[in-house]
């Protein structure tokens, strides 16, 4: 008997956070792209977890949703996966800087207990982080050897479980991959975020807030190209490395993206733009280095424009998506 090639059909992955905008996206992309990986989707379901993210695989043979809190990941109820990919977290800095204890809990201390279970195990550990572990970055660029220097109670619990992990793989040898995202951007972002409340404030006929004049620079990746980017390091990526991901798209200043937004819904950018008083500690510009990723072949087809179009159609055509959850913050 010839076996021309070993499929490896048990790739278990346990992705946490899996109900979130980047997490859905990825566990979508990797179904897609990989049809026989099992795919565990932990997730505690907070205000930003949603199950209509998934609406459209929930019933894939490959997919299994579990309703659970990281925090608790030593009941999990499944054989160990072989690797854990952690998306799981309190994600939106002005909620931090209101109250940073969910934070704590969840991105910090949660990740503690995923690595014990990790070690455990015998689980391989890819931890999404972010650019803002960096704080701002005045000149230049940050590299992945760049000091940690976070602003917000979000970028320093981020920071926090970033040093975790690299301690894990030093004193118990846990393999891991660690990937430093800049923002994203795309479908199913909740609509506290800069973006989607853009687009829904416009479909609402709202204005759109900007913070202070919205000199802030910030470099956008449309979320399917950072799954791709995970999907390339989980493949690629060498443990005990830390990878940034970028657009490689200009970097753009608040008031330019919104402006851009409006302008393409054929609106009056001057009416439809808000400011409002800045929020404390926010950093003037993120920009990371890409270079380590792009030397293992990562690229970007589309560029800003296409893509915020992509993302602008979407929200016009998935209504039924965010005008509940607008509803339910308005009820606040
Ligand atoms: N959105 C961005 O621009 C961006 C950029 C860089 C990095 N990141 C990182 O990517 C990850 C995902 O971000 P997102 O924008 O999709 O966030 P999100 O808020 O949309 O999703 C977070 C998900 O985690 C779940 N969750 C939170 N605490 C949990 C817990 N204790 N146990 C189990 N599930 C829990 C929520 O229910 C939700 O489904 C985060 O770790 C974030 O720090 C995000």
């Amino acid at each position: 008997m010839v076996i021309e090639k070993e499929v490896d059909l048990s790739v278990k992955l346990l992705i946490t956070g899996g109900c979130g905008f980047i997490g859905s996206n990825f566990i979508r992309h990797i179904l897609k792209s990989y049809p026989t990986y099992k795919v565990y989707n932990l997730d505690k379901l907070t205000y930003s977890g949603n199950p209509d993210n998934l609406k459209d695989i929930e019933n894939n043979p490959n997919y299994i949703f579990i309703k659970m809190d990281i925090c608790d990941i030593q009941d999990f109820p499944l054989d160990p996966p072989d690797w854990i990919v952690n998306f799981a977290a309190e994600s939106h800095v002005d909620r931090s800087i209101r109250d940073s204890s969910p934070f704590i809990k969840s991105n910090y201390l949660g990740v503690q207990k995923l690595l014990d279970y990790a070690v455990q195990h015998d689980c391989k550990f890819f931890q999404i982080s972010t650019d803002e572990v960096y704080g701002e970055v005045l000149d230049g660029f940050a590299d992945e050897n760049s000091l940690l220097k976070p602003s917000s109670p979000y970028s320093a619990s981020k920071a926090g479980a970033d040093l975790l992990v690299q301690a894990y793989g030093r004193t118990y040898g846990l393999k891991y991959i660690i990937s430093r995202s800049t923002n994203n951007f795309g479908p199913y972002q909740y609509p506290e975020k800069l973006i989607p409340l853009a687009i829904t404030n416009l479909l609402e006929n709202k204005k759109v807030p900007i913070y202070g004049k919205g000199d802030q620079i910030r470099n956008w990746i449309f979320v399917e190209d950072n799954c791709k980017a995970i999907d390339l390091l989980l493949h690629e990526g060498k443990f005990g490395e830390i990878y940034n991901i970028g657009s490689l798209y200009d970097d753009v200043t608040n008031y330019e993206l919104i402006k851009f937004i409006i302008e393409n819904m054929a609106l009056d950018y001057e009416y439809f733009i808000e400011f409002v008083p800045d929020r404390p500690g926010h950093d003037r510009r993120y920009a990371v280095d890409c270079k380590k990723i792009t030397e293992l072949g990562f690229e970007i087809k589309d560029n800003l424009e296409t893509n915020l179009n992509k993302t602008i159609n979407w929200y016009i055509n998935n209504e039924w998506w965010w005008k509940k959850l607008k509803l339910r913050e308005d009820d606040k």
